[in-house]
Parts: structure tokens; sequence; C-alpha cells
């Protein structure tokens, strides 16, 4: 489509008619001095929110040591930080491949699947978002519109998320791995089931294909637990994050069992990944969000949260944590904008009936409260 924007900017998202210029807290302020409570979290990556005191020290004394070593030499912050997550892991055993973002994460994640199992099939759930580079987007179940490529790089079988018989179809002695996503983010922030988790785990056990969480939107606390599988009581082979991961800087990770990363020298590689600056700002986010009276906040405020929707008018609230789907009986867009009017930065979803909610984790009760009044509001003032 010829577009007639004379931005020198390639269009990328519908953008909002704001101009942000600064943050602070859970809070942004726009070019007229006007500030907004963001609950969208820059796509949720804004975990500590903005200008968290000890994430920009640990940024500003890195850039000012040590801003780019490759990864052809050995670098203590990148050596501190990768231990620390892989102690995190819930992966036993885990090593962990550095990249850049969540479809990086991804497309590494599926190569050490086909590498190990030699299989040329991978199961993947329908209303799914992996990204837009080509292996992630042949994964994503909105890629008809844009997947751009003339072919796609591997066959896809598609599974229903609740359905435990497509599980049993369609996960077989030719699937490489089986990924999801424990919430689905941008399908509108919708549970995967403890039962359909764990069927599905049994049933990749059983035909020795791959498990892959991609918790690049629900992990590092966002579920209220470190890792969102936790939540469904089983244990990925492999698990891909990003987003939250440095609080801002681009990254992302793929924690993978020993087992699985036993690939020639060369194989995995990256220019930029890991680096030492977002190490630096990773190990401050991992050191904060890991600690067990920050993820019982994030719980304990959801609830909260959650609560006090559904006490709104709210039809029904699907997600965990910090990474919510408020249900509407109308499209959700006209609300953002009066919400956006008001000073409440939210999110869409693939559902246009769904306002996401992804604010920074350290989003208070206080916050909560102010967001609730606008939105109580807003409902009434959209009433049919
Ligand atoms: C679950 C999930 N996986 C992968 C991606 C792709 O991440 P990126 O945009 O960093 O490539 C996203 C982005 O929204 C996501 O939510």
């Amino acid at each position: 489509m010829v577009t007639t924007q004379t931005s020198p900017e390639i269009p990328v998202y519908r953008r909002l008619p704001i101009q942000i210029v600064s943050g602070n807290g859970c809070q942004v302020t726009d070019n007229t001095g006007k500030t907004y409570l963001d609950l969208y979290g820059g796509h949720a990556v804004a975990a500590l929110g903005y200008n968290h005191p000890e994430l920009t020290k640990s940024i500003a004394d890195q850039t000012a040591k040590l801003v780019i070593q490759s990864n052809a030499v050995d670098v203590p912050i990148r050596e501190e930080a990768i231990a620390l997550l892989a102690s995190l892991s819930p992966i036993p055993n885990t090593q962990v491949f550095m990249v850049n973002s969540g479809a990086e994460a991804v497309e590494n994640a599926l190569r050490l699947a086909f590498l190990h199992t030699k299989r040329p099939r991978i199961a993947a759930l329908k209303g799914a978002f992996h990204g837009r580079s080509a292996a992630a987007a042949a994964i994503t179940d909105y890629h008809d519109a844009w997947y751009a490529f003339p072919n796609k790089p591997f066959e896809v079988d598609w599974i229903d998320p609740t359905s435990l018989e497509d599980l049993e179809e369609k996960i077989t002695d030719q699937t490489a791995a089986f990924i999801f996503e424990p919430i689905q983010g941008v399908a509108g922030a919708i549970d995967i089931s403890y039962e359909f988790a764990q069927h599905a785990a049994k049933i990749c056990r059983e035909r020795d294909a791959l498990l892959i969480a991609d918790e690049i939107q629900s992990g590092i606390g966002r579920s209220g637990t470190l890792f969102a599988t936790e939540q469904l009581g089983i244990t990925p082979d492999i698990t891909t994050l990003a987003k939250s991961l440095a609080g801002g800087l681009p990254v992302s990770a793929v924690l993978a069992k020993q087992e699985f990363c036993q690939v020639p020298i060369g194989t995995l590689g990256t220019t930029f990944g890991g680096g030492p600056v977002v190490c630096a700002a990773m190990k401050v986010v991992l050191e904060t969000v890991s600690k067990q009276e920050f993820l019982n906040q994030v719980k304990a405020n959801s609830s909260y949260l959650i609560q006090l929707c559904l006490a709104s008018g709210i039809q029904s609230v699907t997600g965990k944590g910090y990474l919510l789907g408020l249900h509407l009986d109308q499209p959700a867009g006209p609300l953002r904008q009066t919400l956006l009017e008001k000073g409440f930065l939210t999110g869409d979803a693939k559902n246009p009936n769904v306002i996401r909610l992804l604010p920074p984790l350290i989003l208070t009760k206080a916050e909560i409260d102010l967001f609730i009044q606008a939105l109580v509001e807003t409902l009434k003032e959209h009433q049919a």
C-alpha cells in the first residue's frame, strides 16, 4: 500500500498522538509537560519503571567503564549476569545464550530444537505471537497478512490451546518442539490452563519433543512468579526471555538444558548479544525482581487491580500478575483514547475488545486507585 506519510521513518505501529520525552517511576511526561501513568510499560519492557536509581546508575557506571567487547573474549560483567540468570532458571543445568530481541531468542530456541532432535516440524498454539523474523513469524498465528517471505522455513502444526486431543494428535515423532506462551500476551493476556500445560509437558516427554516456553512477555516476574511456567507446574526444556530482562535495554536470552546446547562452536553467534551494558542492567533487574517480597507485592497488587476492575464493570479479566487483559463488551479503542486523554497509557490486543495492561512491576496500590477512578468514569462515559 502506498503511504502519503512524509516522515523519513517507515511506519510500524499505529502511534498514539503524544510525544513522550521523559519518565520517572510509573509516570511518563510528554513534550507539553502533561504526565501519564504508564500501564503499558513500553510493550512490557520497563519492569522497574523509568529513571530507576540503581538501574540508571548501573548503566551509567558500565558505560563509563566498557561499552562493548565481543563474545570472542570473557567479560566479567557478562559472566556475572549470566551466572545469576542461570541460577534463577526453572530449567535444571541451564545454559544461556544472550541475544538482542525476542524474535532472535525464539529463532535460536528453534535452532537448538532442530539440531538436537533432527526432526522437521514444530507444534505451536493458535493465537500465538512469537515475533517477526522468518522462523518466529512462521509460528505466529497472525502472519498471513505480513509474513512476506515466499516460503515457510518448516512445517507447523497448529494446536487449539483448549484441546487436549490436539496435543495428542499433533505432537508426533516428527515434532522437534512444541512452543507456547504460558500466557498468550498479544492475543489479549489469555491464560493457558494448568491441565493443558501438564498434558503438553507429558506428551512432549513421551514423544521426545522439546517443550519450549516463550516467556518473552510473561517472564521476569510479570506473572507474579519469576517464570509463569512455575504456576503451571511444568519444567520446560528451553525458555525464551526478552522485554523486561534488562528493564529497557535491548536484550534477550535462550535458557536451555545443557544437553540441548551441545552444538559446534560457530553454530550460535551474535555481535551485540550479552554486551557489557545490557548485562549490567540485567543484573540489577534480576537482583531486584527475584526477591520474594518483590514478587509477593506484584501478586498482591495484581489481585487488588483485578478485583477493582471486576467491581468497576469490566466483564472479565484474564492473565496473571501485571500481564492482564480487561475484556469489554465493546471495542476497546475509544475507551483507551479517553483513558489517554485522562492521563493513562494502556495497551491493545489482537482481540479488539481487550485493553491490555503491562505496567511496570513497581506499580503501587495508590496508582491502581487512580487508574480505577479513571476507568470507572470512562466506562460511564462510554455506556451505550
Ligand atoms: C511472547 C512473545 N514472543 C516474542 C516476541 C517478539 O519479541 P521482539 O519484538 O523483541 O522480537 C514478543 C513480542 O511482543 C512476544 O510477546
